[in-house]
């Protein structure tokens, strides 16, 4: 049968990184969209999408009652909490069910867990994220893009391309896959206009797929005098190794991953499936980047 089409979308965090991206790309999309935000919350870009048209409610996202009053109504929720609160899902999760709340958008947006050769905590827990979410009676929609094309080259991975130095995990010849904030968002908006397609579906969107010896390349294009080191991946599993708690090496994990062609989509991108083109490129992205 087929479903009727989404109406009213609910994005907590939708005032963060990514969630400001996808509030403007839901909204393009002729989705009414519902920003929940807690009361505390100061963050610089509410007043910008409130004139651009979202609704802003304040919620206490920890806060059963509370969530459950904000998305009343919603057909869809999005979680996009940041890296350090996605466990406030498990929150989210029963109250969506409870508000009556069809389809949740799994906190993923990041690596495919398909192509996980190693069972890693912070992978199964977005799985067990996905399985809460089903078990609670919601469909369920996860959205895999690998890495953020205009968030990961800078200081955090070693990869700040601007100080003219960046070290590549592994030894260049790995493929991994990039896609802007912006195309991950209005790709997501173009899965929600297909809620058969996306139904318990795992999708996934990229810009680029390509060895990290083609990503120096394309870096050199602006910063043609960039040093590239690289750092063998059994020095990093030997650096994950010796903590015994994986949740302290979780950006270790993740350079690992991109060294070891963990993070290349290889299921590749759904972008046409759901009929999405692509707008940005890891070379456009950088040239904005760099050319700052
Ligand atoms: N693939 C990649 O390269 C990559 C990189 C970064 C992030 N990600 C993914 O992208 C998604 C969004 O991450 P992001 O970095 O864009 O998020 P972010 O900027 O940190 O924003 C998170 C939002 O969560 C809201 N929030 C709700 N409850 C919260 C709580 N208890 N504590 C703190 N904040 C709370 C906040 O909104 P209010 O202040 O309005 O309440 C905040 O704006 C996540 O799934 C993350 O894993 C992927």
């Amino acid at each position: 049968m087929t479903q009727t089409a989404f109406k009213t979308i609910a994005v907590v965090g939708g005032s963060g990184g990514l969630g400001a991206y996808l509030v403007r790309a839901l909204l393009a999309a002729k989705f009414d969209v519902r920003v929940i935000s807690r009361p505390e919350s100061q963050a610089a870009s509410l007043s910008e999408l409130a004139a651009a048209g979202a609704t802003i409610v304040r919620a206490d996202t920890s806060n059963h009652d509370q969530l459950v009053a904000a998305l009343r109504g919603a057909e869809v929720v999005i979680a996009s909490y940041g890296i350090t609160t996605l466990a406030e899902q498990f929150k989210l999760i029963p109250a969506a069910a409870a508000a009556g709340v069809r389809r949740y958008v799994t906190g993923d947006f990041g690596i495919d867990p398909r192509d996980a050769k190693v069972p890693r905590p912070f992978i199964q827990f977005k799985n067990d994220v996905a399985a809460a979410a089903a078990a609670a009676g919601l469909e369920t929609t996860r959205i895999y893009n690998a890495s953020f094309a205009d968030t990961t080259f800078y200081d955090w991975a070693n990869l700040d391309v601007a100080s003219g130095k960046i070290t590549i995990p592994g030894d260049g010849t790995a493929r991994t896959a990039f896609a802007h904030r912006a195309d991950v968002a209005g790709f997501t908006a173009a899965a929600l206009l297909h809620p058969e397609l996306s139904k318990n579906a795992e999708l996934a969107i990229a810009s680029d797929i390509l060895t990290w010896n083609e990503v120096v390349a394309t870096a050199r294009k602006y910063r043609p005098d960039l040093q590239v080191e690289y750092s063998p991946l059994d020095a990093i599993q030997a650096k994950i190794a010796a903590d015994p708690n994986p949740w302290n090496t979780v950006v270790l994990q993740l350079l690992y991953i991109f060294g070891s062609g963990e993070n290349a989509l290889t299921h590749g991108s759904d972008a046409d499936k759901v009929g999405y083109k692509t707008t940005h490129t890891l070379d456009s992205t950088l040239a904005a980047q760099l050319k700052q």
